[in-house]
Order: structure tokens, then sequence, then C-alpha cells
């Protein structure tokens, strides 16, 4: 209950769970934009109250349900936080006309101690104040860079500009325990996929081997390593800049052994001395993974696995569009699938456009 008599409380739905599952919990309703983080959680007894924005659909349900085994749904009131700082609207008020301020970005992404955002033509001449405005809203913020160009090659990276603080935008990004040191300027990296890594990372079992074909800077595998005793990881990326980071990253977060780094092309690494040896792999190159199943069948074990794809798909029937030409491909290597376990889409990448995950058994008969 609220201490302050003056700070109304607000009715709001809420996801409660038993106090071990929050922080689980916390993080899926966060990826899922599901949170309010205006309000303040509750503790009732063995039980937090998290407060969220509406109720779940039935799609955001089935994710939850597949990751927390018990929950409810229901309204308690709820202490709103007092706003600590201002927002960058409040900051520029005065200093924007007001049809620029209307075309604020309404969203921040944060790499470390790095702030990257997308700014339409209109505020080219503000940029070097937008970045300011930032770092003085989030002190921890050294670096702000504003996207311009869009992400293109075969490293994935875009360019960007620095508009406030450092030229050096090395950082270290913390996610689920791990920490990576990485520069956005050299390697792939999005904090928007830390919950996809924590998907796919806690669904691997004690005792197998799995392939990251495309691991960047190793946010799938090292936190697959961090989370299991006894598994091997082979960590593929065709980048240098990644591979360097990622052999750092092995040493920084413990798991050397586990993770096994290799610089080179994913097909080719593969048909050199990863032949049959996976119980798991990951395909995260949504642009270009579809051509990689070939080499994605042929590193599975032949007794089967599972393959984790992700492709980017537009249109009105995305999952079961993305699903058929999966299991063609798959087909057309020689194996067969077993069963679908999982389709979802991941994010928005651009209007009408997505990220999509499919989570494929494929059998062990070799055709
Ligand atoms: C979308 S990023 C994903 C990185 C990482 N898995 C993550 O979640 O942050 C794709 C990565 O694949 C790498 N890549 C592209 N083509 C490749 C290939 N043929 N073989 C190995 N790596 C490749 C890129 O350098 C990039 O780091």
């Amino acid at each position: 209950m609220s201490k302050d008599p003056y700070i109304p409380l607000i009715e709001s739905y809420c996801i409660k769970v038993e106090k071990n599952l929050g922080e689980k919990t916390i993080r899926i309703l966060t990826d899922l934009s599901l949170i309010d983080r205006d309000l303040k959680v509750a503790k009732i007894d063995r039980y937090l109250l998290i407060p969220i924005k509406e109720e779940p659909s039935n799609e955001q349900l089935d994710i939850i349900k597949r990751e927390i085994p018990a929950f409810d749904i229901c309204i308690h009131s709820f202490q709103r936080y007092m706003k600590p700082v201002k927002s960058i609207l409040e900051f520029l008020e005065d200093k924007l006309p007001p049809h620029l301020l209307a075309c604020l970005p309404r969203s921040i992404d944060f790499i470390g101690d790095v702030a990257i955002i997308e700014l339409p033509e209109e505020l080219e001449n503000y940029k070097t104040l937008i970045g300011e405005a930032i770092m003085s809203i989030f002190k921890r913020v050294k670096s702000v860079l504003v996207k311009s160009s869009p992400i293109t090659g075969v490293y994935r990276i875009r360019s960007y500009e620095v508009v406030a603080g450092s030229e050096n935008t090395e950082t270290i990004h913390r996610e689920y325990g791990c920490s990576y040191l990485l520069d956005p300027r050299k390697v792939y990296f999005s904090p928007r996929l830390s919950y996809e890594h924590y998907r796919v990372a806690s669904q691997v079992v004690e005792g197998e081997t799995v392939i990251d074909m495309f691991a960047g800077v190793g946010p799938f595998s090292i936190l697959i390593a961090k989370l299991h005793r006894n598994v091997t990881i082979y960590a593929i990326d065709i980048n240098p800049d990644a591979v360097g980071y990622l052999e750092k990253n092995i040493r920084m977060n413990r798991v050397e052994g586990k993770v096994i780094p290799i610089l080179g092309d994913a097909r080719e690494v593969i048909q050199g001395k990863l032949h049959g040896i996976a119980d798991r792999v990951i395909m995260n190159l949504p642009e270009k993974a579809i051509e990689y199943i070939d080499a994605a069948c042929y590193a599975l074990k032949p007794s089967g696995g599972i393959i984790h794809y992700y492709e980017f798909t537009s249109g009105s029937y995305v999952l079961e569009e993305a699903r058929s030409r999966v299991i063609e491909s798959i087909s057309k290597a020689g194996r067969i699938v077993d069963k679908i376990l999982s389709s979802r889409i991941v994010r928005e990448v651009a209007p009408y456009r997505w990220q999509v995950a499919i989570d494929i058994m494929v059998d062990g008969c070799i055709r």
C-alpha cells in the first residue's frame, strides 16, 4: 500500500507469480513490451504482482505459458513511480519547434553504455542537441550513435555517426548474467534479441553438442555454456572482429573449453570438420539461413537433432510460409522433419516485416 497518502494508487492488470519466478517473468514481459514500467511491482506473501499495460493476447499468453509453469492474471492497485528524470521530449521542449518535437525518436537501444537512435532527416540539424540531451538524461551513456545506413553486407553491420560523447564505441553489454565486449561499429549485436538468446539457451540439454553457425560475439553460445555444465558449443563466424570479441568474451565469462570459437564460413567449417556431430544447430542469419539449411542438416548427428531457424518474412501468413519453406529445404537436403517444435514472431524489423524463429526436430532417418 502507498506510504504517501498523496500518491494515488492505480488499478492495473498484472501477472502474479511466485517470487522465485519473478526475475524470469519480468524478462519475458519486458521482451513482449507488456510490462508497465510506470508502476511499482508489488509483493504479497510469497508472490510478486507484476503490472502489465494490457491483458496479454493469446499469442503472448502462449509464450508466457511456455516459460512460466504457474501464474495468474489479476487486477491489483499499484503505486506509480515518481518520474526521476525528464523525458527527451520534456528536455527539448523549449529548444525545438513543436512540429520537430513530434519527430523525436520514440525508442533508444542501449548496448552497454552506448545509446543508439534513428533520426528522420528533419532532425539532422539537431542531432548533437538530441545526443547531448540523451547523455544528460541517461547518466551512464558515454556515446550516442545515430544510424546512418541499413544493416548490410556479409558481416551484417551498419554505419553510425557519433553525435555526442566519446568516439570510442567499444563497450561491455550485460544480458542474462553474461558480459559481452563489442563495438557496434565493427560487429552485429542487437539488445532486442536478448530473450531469444535465453529462449534457445534454456532448451539445451546437458551433454549436447551445439553448432552456432552465425555466432557473432557469442550471445547464444556463451549463455548456453553458462547455463549448462556439460555442453560443447562450436561458435562460427566469418567476421574476424566478431571472432576476436568472441574469444575475449569466452575468457571474460569463464567458458573456455566449452565454447570453441572458429573463424570462417559456416558451410566450409561444417564440411571440413563438424560433419554429423551436432544435437542442435542455431542459424541466426535471418537474411540467408535458408541457403545454409543443407549445411545445418549435414552438421546434425545421423540420429537427428534440432535446428533453430530464423528468417525475415513479410505478408499475411508469415509463420505458415516460413514453416513450409524450411520443411521443403530440409527435405531437399535429404532429411525429414519429425515435427515443428515451435514457431514465433521474434520482432518487427520494418513495417509489415518480421523476424521469425522456427524450432524444428529433424528425424534420424537419412533418405
Ligand atoms: C545476424 S548476426 C547474428 C549474430 C549472433 N548470433 C547474435 O545473435 O547476435 C549474423 C552473423 O553471421 C555472420 N555470418 C554471415 N555470413 C556467415 C557465414 N557464411 N558463415 C559464418 N558466419 C557468417 C556475420 O558476420 C554476423 O556476425
